[in-house]
Order: structure tokens, then sequence, then C-alpha cells
């Protein structure tokens, strides 16, 4: 941002009136700020998120690279990895025009029920921290801004738009604040988002933390901005340091506009604060290269595909694997029986803000077959899943031209305003119709297609969305039906997993009936800027009973079964929590049978956070695949069959049962985050309890053994920063070669201070080829040292112990560091 220096800036402001100011306050529209040429201002573009860059619009016409759960990119422990995936959304951004991205989600998981978990990299603070630093650098490296949020304590969903979350300082600094402080002061954040919800009392719209800690503790001169309709009140939101509440216009959303003029003019709020605010505005527009005379960065091109492909298997964790089944040989391979509904329609990502429309998806069952592997696919169970939104082979467009759909928009006096040819039927308009501008010319728009049948049946047709739906086929009414939202539902789901309706149709083989689904735009709750819903279709199939008997048989008579279990973006979202983490349906019984008729069973685990997995040890190979993005089958059979390692550790510790762990659920209106430090592995350590799998676990395809720890060894410091220099040296005593994330945990024995029994110090990966040594240096920074107390950072001088190892329950090297 050369040239725009403080003074500069400032010189900006100046030549705006106090009108011209406060506009820029508040959005323009639902993603992007207000230009202002007087201040050489253009504008500038938000988008989400955290699983690729959405863009303005928000379907299948403006498509987005769909990259692994924060989660799966959290497993890694790869920080130069997570970097790549940074330049890669930062030139997705700016082929989208986008300017600032919405990510990364950096709140922890204090509880796996929160629903944006999958969104969220991990349980530890070190961890999302470093992973959190790298995304950001990568990113704004490129000249794409990153928004980290949420700020602060927005770990779970549940009334998340007016919870209070109570805790304590201490543990607001070691675990909640600290990846929002290492990305400040590491990275350079250049804009935050503050929460829904309040901390302590204060709402974080108007919270003196705001202030207190990112201007006055870190130096933040980055811009906060609300999230999206979190500004409550004008003048104390105004008076804490939010400078941006989205979205916009004003006149629509939020208390700022005229309210804050009239408070500025009338001197309740001082003109020096939106001064600050406007300056913030600007400097952000400089760096992201929209204020003139910034030259914005060209991101460095990227191939996409085959750098998705091997960021998902570098975070798939294998998590258990007896008798070396994985990986598969396929010289001697038979036929595979991939087994699950999440075989076939590729679960690729979580709901909420976060979903974005891929270009294509590989399934599992697309990635094994492209392998050249013999499948056969059976679902073995469907009755969990909400109706799909109709696709290939069945949709048709009118003219039977191709796969998809037309829509017509109508006025109120019947004419066509407007129409859109489209590839699916999921439909999403949530910054006007651009097809016509205007959301209120529009009273009611028309879906058309054909729907052919493949196979005789009863077909299931429908509507997931709200407001007045009408179908017909071939001119006949199926239906006609309002549907509403449920009361108290958050937004988040409403437009996730809104209601459906669906009828039965019957149909022979090839059979073709003309669809016409009406809806009444003015009855949905978005009207004011858009709508939303699906055209729903299931294909016939057997009962749960018969499709399971099926697919066993197919298990019983293959050389391997490939079970593909887990959730979906309507059981992962944001806007609710889950209630439970058991599988949905009857997936753990599917499993339990299949693996008693065929013992080489591998369970692939598509899930963006933990579920409960009680048959775990009743099955040959357990891996855990997270949401993995569009390239997800792709990688899928790389790592079944050796030719990429699973690369990833958990970073987060998947529990044996649901006991013990921290609720989602407020009490009153107030989440007490009672558990203090103890979430995660520290909460298990203390209460002496084991996890299914704990942090920080995973295996490659060869083995390794610890040979040696030596504290204060010679290292090379990048950063030149303080720390304790530890080294580590491994061994790859197997027959591969491979890649091991040597892990080191400080812990403080006849301690003064309560504390966890051990905590993440430092880590890093290391390649070894078989029979090879190496030798690993990690610079465990001060702060893994220090903890809170009395208002400041303190070092309780003494002896750590650090112990090193392949996870959080595997240590089984130990040294001491002395400090002072
Ligand atoms: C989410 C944010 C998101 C924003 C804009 C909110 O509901 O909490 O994470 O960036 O919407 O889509």
């Amino acid at each position: 941002m050369s040239g725009h220096d403080e003074a500069d800036l400032r010189s900006r402001v100046a030549r705006l009136s106090v009108e011209q100011k406060v506009r820029l306050l508040t959005g323009a529209d639902f993603w992007a700020l207000y230009p202002e040429p007087d201040a050489g201002l253009r504008r500038v573009v938000t988008s989400d998120g955290p699983a690729g860059v959405r863009g303005e619009t928000w379907d299948e016409r403006d498509t987005s690279a769909n990259v692994p759960s924060p989660t799966a990119l959290a497993a890694t422990w790869d920080c130069d990895r997570v970097a790549a995936i940074g330049r890669l959304l930062a030139a997705e951004a700016r082929r989208k025009g986008v300017d600032v991205l919405l990510a990364p989600t950096v709140n922890l998981h204090r509880t796996p029920y929160g629903g944006r978990h999958f969104e969220c990299f991990s349980e530890d603070p070190l961890l999302t921290a470093r992973i959190g630093v790298a995304y950001v650098r990568g990113l704004q490296g490129q000249g794409v801004g990153a928004t980290v949020k949420h700020f602060i304590c927005n770990d779970s969903e549940t009334e998340r738009m007016s919870v209070d979350v109570r805790v304590d300082e201490r543990t607001l600094r070691e675990l909640y604040l600290a990846p929002f402080e290492a990305i400040v002061r590491e990275a350079g954040a250049w804009a935050v988002m503050a929460s829904y919800n309040g901390v302590n009392g204060s709402t974080m719209t108007e919270s003196p933390l705001l202030r207190a800690i990112l201007h006055d503790e870190w130096g933040y001169d980055g811009l906060v901005m609300s999230d999206w309709t979190a500004t409550r009140a004008t003048e104390a939101a105004a008076r804490a340091a939010l400078d941006l509440a989205m979205p916009g216009p004003a006149k629509r959303f939020g208390p700022w506009g005229d309210a804050l003029l009239e408070a500025v003019r009338a001197g309740r709020v001082d003109e020096a604060l939106i001064d600050d605010k406007v300056v913030r505005i600007l400097r952000l527009a400089a760096r992201v290269g929209g204020l003139d005379g910034a030259v914005p960065v060209t991101p460095a091109p990227v191939d996409v595909p085959r750098e998705l492909r091997a960021t998902a298997a570098a975070s798939f964790v294998l998590a258990r694997n007896e008798r070396s089944l994985l990986p598969l040989d396929r010289s001697g391979l038979g036929r595979v029986a991939l087994i699950g509904p999440n075989a076939e329609l590729a679960r690729t990502l979580g709901g909420g803000s976060a979903t974005v429309y891929p270009p294509y998806t590989v399934s599992p069952l697309d990635g094994l077959r492209t392998a050249g592997l013999d499948v056969t696919f059976a679902p073995g169970t469907l009755g969990h899943l909400r109706t799909a939104s109709a696709r290939a082979p069945w949709l048709l467009r009118p003219d039977g031209s191709g796969t998809g759909a037309d829509v017509r928009f109508f006025s109120p006096s019947g004419e066509v305003i407007g129409s859109e040819q489209r590839d699916a039927a999921v439909f999403r308009w949530m910054n006007g119709f651009a097809a016509i501008g205007a959301p209120e010319q529009i009273d009611r728009l028309e879906i058309s297609c054909v729907i052919r049948a493949t196979e005789p049946g009863t077909y299931q047709l429908g509507v997931t969305g709200i407001g007045r739906f009408r179908l017909l086929a071939d001119e006949a009414l199926i239906f006609d039906e309002t549907l509403t939202v449920r009361e108290g539902a958050d937004v988040g789901e409403t437009l996730m997993a809104p209601p459906v309706k669906l009828a039965p149709l019957d149909l022979a083989a090839g059979q073709s009936v003309t669809i016409r689904l009406e809806h009444d735009v003015h009855t949905s709750p978005m009207a004011a800027f858009g709508t939303f819903f699906q055209f729903l279709l299931e294909a016939p199939h057997g009962t749960d009973d018969e499709e399971m008997e099926a697919a066993v048989a197919l298990a019983a008579s293959s050389d391997v079964a490939v079970v593909v279990v887990g959730t979906t973006a309507e059981v992962e979202s944001e806007g609710f929590d889950r209630t439970s983490l058991a599988l949905p349906g009857r997936q753990d019984e599917l499993v339990r049978k299949v693996a008693a008729a065929n013992p080489r069973t591998v369970v692939v685990v598509n899930s963006g956070a933990p579920v409960l997995l009680p048959w775990a040890g009743e099955v040959a190979a357990v891996l855990l695949t997270w949401f993995g993005g569009q390239e997800f089958g792709n990688a899928l059979a790389d790592v079944l069959l050796g030719e990429a390692e699973p690369g990833g550790r958990l970073p987060t510790t998947w529990p044996a049962s649901e006991e013990g762990l921290p609720s989602a659920q407020p009490d009153d209106g107030i989440l007490s985050y009672t558990e203090g430090l103890f979430i995660g592995y520290r909460a298990f350590d203390r209460d002496g309890r084991d996890p299914l799998f704990p942090f920080g676990h995973g295996g490659g395809y060869t083995t390794w053994s610890y040979e040696s720890v030596t504290v204060d060894c010679d290292l090379d410091r990048p950063s030149g920063g303080p720390g304790v220099a530890v080294c580590v040296e491994v061994r790859n005593t197997g027959s591969r070669p491979g890649r091991e994330v040597v892990q080191v945990y400080a812990s403080r024995p006849d301690s003064a201070v309560e504390r966890p029994a051990k905590w993440l110090a430092g880590f890093a990966a290391v390649d070894a080829d078989p029979g090879e040594t190496v030798t690993v240096g990690i610079l465990l920074p001060e702060r893994a040292f220090q903890h809170w107390a009395d208002g400041g950072w303190t070092l309780e001088a003494g002896t750590f112990t650090l112990a090193a190892g392949s996870s959080s329950a595997s240590l089984p090297l130990t040294s001491g560091v002395t400090l002072k």
C-alpha cells in the first residue's frame, strides 16, 4: 500500500463531509462497502469464506474452488500447505472480484456439539494459531484481505444472536483470544469480525474488549466489522471500536446511517471516532488495491485440482489400520464393495455461510472408479438423509436439451420481467435478482423443467424453502403449500434446513413429465433482498432393510469393503448445534453388519467434526476424511491405494462417548464456560478418561521410532524470536518413505498454579526414507510457558517437563527445561 501512509489516509478523510463519512460505515449492500470517489475509494467486496470464495452470487453459475473443511486444513499440521491454500483462495478471490475474504474462523472446538466445528481449526489454541497465521499470510501475501472471526467466544451456535458467554479472564486469554492475538500480531490481519454473542455482559459489537485488546494492547491497525446484522446500538457500537456495520444499506439494516449522523451532529458521538473508523476503512481498501494509486497484487496462478487433491490426502487421519489392511495392493485386488450414501453423493462441505458451489465434486464412487478399481456400489441405508435437489440424470431443461431448469420472473401484473437458464435446481438469490434488479418488482417466479424416469417406480418430488409454493406436473396441481419457518429458528437454520414438502409421483421407465414449480416471492422471509429454495427429487429405492441386506451381501462377496459413513451439510451447519454426536440414521448398524460379513472392511468417516464410532474396535481400518473439498474422491483413491500418505493427525480429540463434554446449551441466556482451561485433551487428562482417538493421533504407512530429544539445541531461528529450541531425532523404521508430525507438549509438575496436565508447545513435520534417521528442530515460543495472572502474562520460574512424540497420548521422549 505504498504511498498510503497515515497522513495520506487522513487527508482523504478530511475531504469528506460528515454525511459521506458516516455513509461509509455501513455496507452498501449485502456484500460490498460504499465507494467514495471523493476519497479515491472504489467499491470493496467481501465474501465468505472458509470453504472457498463464494463471490457476490451464490449459485452454480459462478462456481468456487471448494477447499477441504478447516478441520481438515488443521489436521495437516502443515503450515506451508495451509499457506498454499491461502494463496489459492487469494487467486480465487481475484478471479471472482472479491477483495476481502470472510475467513478464517478461529473460534475453538470447545465442544464437538458446536454447529460450526467443521469451520474452525482445532481445540488447541497453539495449533489454531499456527494454522491461522499460515492461512492469513498466504492470503494477504497475495493482496486479498483476511477477516479473522468471530471475535470472541462464538464457539457454538445455540442462541448465538443473544447468548452471553461468561468466561474468566485467564481462560479467555490462554484459550480463546490466543489465536486472534497470534494472527493479529504475527500475520497482521487486515480485518476482524465482531461476533453476534456477548461476553461477560456486553454484546461483542459494543464490547470494551474491542478497543482495550485489539487497539490498545495488540496495536491492531486493521478494521473491525460486525457479523451480519450483529450491530444493535447506534452510540454504544460507535464508541466501541466497531468500524463497519454489515450488511447494508443502512436504511434496511442496522442502527447506524441517519441515526449515527444525528448522534454525531448532536455531539453524542465524537467525530474523531468516526474519522478513525474511516481511516481504517481506507487503510483496508489501500491494502487490497481499492484506493486510487494503490497497485493491486496479482496473485500467482495455482493448479487448483492438484493442490486440493494433495491437501485433502494430507488431511486424512488414519486412525486405525489393523494387520496393515491399508494401503490396498492394487495388483491382487478383486472386487471392491463401496457402501454408504456418502459414497455416491460427495459430501465436501458443511452448511451455512461457508457453503460454496464447486464446479464439480468427486465422490468416493467417482474417485475409486477413475482410479481403475472394480467397484460395485450399494447405499446400504438412506432413511436419515434429507431429500437431495433434483439433478442428472433425471432433471432436464424444458426442451430436454441437458441438465437444468428455466426460471421466469413475473411482475404483479403477470408480465415476464426476466429469466434465467440454470444447470441445477438449487436457487439462492441473496443480493437482489441479477436478471431484474430491484426485488420489489417481482411478485412470483416459476421454475420449468422436465423429469425423466430412469427406472419405474415412485418418485418423490417437492421443495424445501420458505413461503408459498405450487407444484404442477403436466399441468395438474400436485400441491399448493405454504412452508413456514420454525419459530425461534436462526437464519442459518432457515437457510440450511428449511421445511420440506414432498409428493409421490409414479412413473414408468423412460416416462417424462413436465414440471412447473411456482413460488410467490413476496411470501419469502428474505423477500426484501431475494429468496431461496430447492426443487427436490428422490428416485425410487428399496426400504432401509432391503438396502442394508443388499449391501451386506455385496460386502460378503467382495474382496474388500469400503464403507463411507458420515454427516451432511444439514447436520453440521451454522445456525444450530448438534444435539447428538451419533452418526445419523442406521449407519452404525450398517458398519457392524458389513464388518461382520467381511473382515477386510475399511470405514471412511466423512464428517467435518467428531462423531461417535462405537464399532471402531471391530473394523480393520478407520480413515477420518473430514469434508474433503471438491477433490475428495480422488484423494481418497490416492490414500486407499497408497499413492499418497494419509498425512493427517487429529486437531481435536475424538471422544468415545458423550460423557463429560462441555455443553453448548445456554441456561437462561447465559453460557458459562465453567470448564475453564479444561477443554479437549486438557479435560480428558484431568478427568482420567480415555477418548476414542486422542488429540494429535494418526498414522501413516510407515513406522517410526523416537530416538532422542535435546533441549536448547542449535536452531536456526527464522523469526529471530526467543523461545526454547528443541531437537527431536526420529527414525523411519518401516519400509516406505513417510512423513511424521513430531509434537512437543509441556507440563509443569509441582506448579503453584492450576494447569492442564500437559499442553501443546510446538510441532513440526519431517519426511524420511526407510531406515533414515532425521532430526527436526522445533522452537517452542515463550508464550508456551507463560500463564495469565493479575492482568498480565507471567512465567512461573522453575523446571518445565517437555515430552515429545506422535500424539498427546504417545510421548516416549521426555526432557526438562528450567526457565527464570
Ligand atoms: C456468519 C459469518 C458470515 C456472515 C456473512 C454470518 O451469519 O456468522 O461467519 O461471514 O454471515 O455471510
